[in-house]
């Protein structure tokens, strides 16, 4: 077994020493995390789903129009990333997406893209014979502002393919400081 591995079978067998290795191993990795989600946003290219705009696009967009209008560079990073789940799950992908940035991210903003199809339900839901009010159900929280910002003046608003958008390369260094450090207590 090479030194940088565990070489035990069973969980139940092993060693300090062992889980100390497969720790240093982990925070290696913590590198290539932003790598990822890089090449996750930048494989969005040729994902359409029905929309006018791909989900690259659409992620810059979302991502652009916030940062023009100020937006903090955690909600930027929140309008670059909401939709990254779209990759395995579409009907799941707020709550995909979600998760990735919660170790990263205040519980506001998890909150907001966790629940950000509920809010722009209300331009479509009641097509496929959903509430297009579920956002109501949410309004005592103290992210419900943000959340009706980052939804109706940045993410349903970002479909237009005339719109220039800024490159992903100027989101990068946003993204790799996000993700530099493996999140303790997860
Ligand atoms: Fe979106």
């Amino acid at each position: 077994m090479p030194e940088d591995r565990a070489s035990f079978s069973r969980m139940d067998q092993s060693t300090r020493a062992e889980w100390m290795t497969i720790g240093r191993a982990t925070a290696e990795l913590q590198s290539s995390v932003a790598d990822r989600v890089v090449s996750m946003l930048r494989g969005f290219d040729q994902l359409y789903a029905g929309f006018a705009v791909s989900q690259l696009h659409h992620a810059l967009q979302t991502a652009t129009m916030a940062r023009r209008a100020n937006a903090s560079d955690e909600m930027v990073l929140c309008a670059l990333c909401h939709d990254i789940g779209k990759h395995v799950s579409i009907a799941n992908h707020a709550a995909i997406a979600a998760e990735i940035l919660r170790p990263y991210v205040s519980d506001d903003a998890y909150k907001i893209v966790l629940t950000h199809q509920q809010f722009q339900g209300r331009h479509y839901y009641e097509h496929f014979g959903k509430s297009s009010t579920l956002r109501e159900r949410h309004r005592a929280e103290p992210w419900f502002a943000l959340a009706e910002r980052f939804t109706e003046e940045w993410d349903q608003a970002a479909f237009d393919p005339a719109y220039r958008v800024l490159p992903l390369a100027e989101f990068e260094p946003l993204v790799r400081a996000t993700f530099a450090n493996y999140p303790t207590g997860y």
